[in-house]
């Protein structure tokens, strides 16, 4: 439920954390046809608070607590705020929120560990009427959806895998927070992995994490690569293995396959608009599908509808899916130490 509506019937949006991933968010607003639009925006660096707002003519503030203050003193009107921080700083911006009523989608991971997922989990619940989803964006990628519909008509036959690679070529994450634990909750398994553990959820069902064998190419620093093999621990789908693959320093690959008995599908983001479906004999058929690339704008016009209560809240991942990803990565970092 949202309390703060703003004037013109737009879905005014605070962005918390003008690094990175917010040019995503920035970029799904400004594709949103007017329905969300970015009012304010609030980071630790102001310069950087006040680049972003200048792009939306947003107020810009240079701590999380000056932002409440003016929706407080009625300086700024906001429905929803995106959380895109480092793991560290989620808490108490979403208590902060909730509880003000405005409608929160947190950047992945949900928190640095276990013990503050399950936090959020207690506040979101202690406020039902307020939304609160995780920007599991992959949720939103037409191909995903068009897989788990497939799927789920039986035209692989009966699911037995799930492949999945998130890797990418990048050294300077060894300077970077995403490969210091303190900071990230971790190392490449936390950062992409999450979104593959989500996946899995969402396709296949709750992972339970198996084994893994973590390699670690910077010392001091989370790990480098890990490779994951969970299984569904309950649903339709119980018992159906999960192979993970994440990884910093290797070749790109953005890969989804979900095999069956009679057949398998597989999702190369690198080629955005195919989907490949091979029977268990025969040729390879593809299915012609719209690109991954408008996942972020779907996800934030779902989630401004969503939070006005015009739409389901639907595929968009909620505080237990983000705590169930907290405590597979925490798992998997251990399965990969006893190995
Ligand atoms: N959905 C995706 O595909 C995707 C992709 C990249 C990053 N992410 C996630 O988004 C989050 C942010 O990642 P990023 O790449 O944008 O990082 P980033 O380092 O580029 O940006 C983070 C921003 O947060 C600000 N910040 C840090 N602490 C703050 C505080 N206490 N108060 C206010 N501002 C603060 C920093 O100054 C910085 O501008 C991470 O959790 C990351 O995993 C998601």
């Amino acid at each position: 439920m949202v309390t703060n509506m703003s004037d013109n019937g737009s879905f005014a949006l605070a962005v918390i954390g003008a690094g990175g991933i917010s040019n995503a968010h920035s970029a799904a607003a400004k594709d949103s046809g007017g329905s969300v639009r970015i009012a304010a925006v609030a980071d630790s660096n102001l310069e950087a608070a006040a680049k972003l707002a200048g792009q939306h003519d947003a107020k810009a503030f240079g701590t999380i607590d000056a932002l409440f203050a003016a929706i407080d003193a009625g300086g700024v009107a906001v429905d929803g705020v995106v959380l895109c921080t480092p793991p560290t700083v989620r808490v108490e911006p979403i208590r902060e929120a909730l509880q003000r009523g405005i409608a929160v989608l947190a950047e992945k991971p949900l928190a640095l560990n276990p013990e503050d997922a399950a936090r959020i989990v207690e506040i979101a619940d202690a406020h039902p009427n307020t939304l609160f989803g995780i920007a599991y964006c992959h949720r939103f990628a037409p191909p995903i959806a068009e897989m788990k519909r497939l799927v789920e008509s039986g035209k692989i036959g009966r699911l037995t895998r799930f492949e999945n690679a998130f890797a990418f070529h990048h050294p300077p994450m060894a300077e970077r927070w995403m490969s210091d634990p303190a900071v990230s909750g971790g190392g490449s398994f936390i950062d992409t992995g999450c979104h593959s553990l989500d996946l899995f959820r969402h396709l296949v069902g709750p992972a339970e994490v198996v084994g893994s064998v973590y390699d670690t190419e910077w010392e001091g620093r989370g790990e480098s690569s890990a490779t994951v093999l969970v299984k569904a621990s309950e649903g339709s789908h119980a018992g159906v293995a999960g192979v993970i693959l994440a990884g910093w320093m290797e070749p790109e690959r953005f890969t989804v396959a979900l095999i069956g008995t009679n057949g398998a599908l597989h999702y190369d983001y690198m080629k955005p608009t195919e989907l490949v479906y091979r029977p268990g004999i025969g040729d390879a058929e593809i299915i012609t599908v719209e690109s991954h690339e408008v996942r972020f704008s779907r996800q934030l016009v779902h989630f401004a509808k969503a939070a006005r209560g015009e739409a389901p809240r639907g595929v968009l991942a909620d505080a237990r899916d983000g705590l169930g990803a907290a405590e597979a990565v925490d798992n998997a970092a251990r399965a990969s130490k006893v190995i």
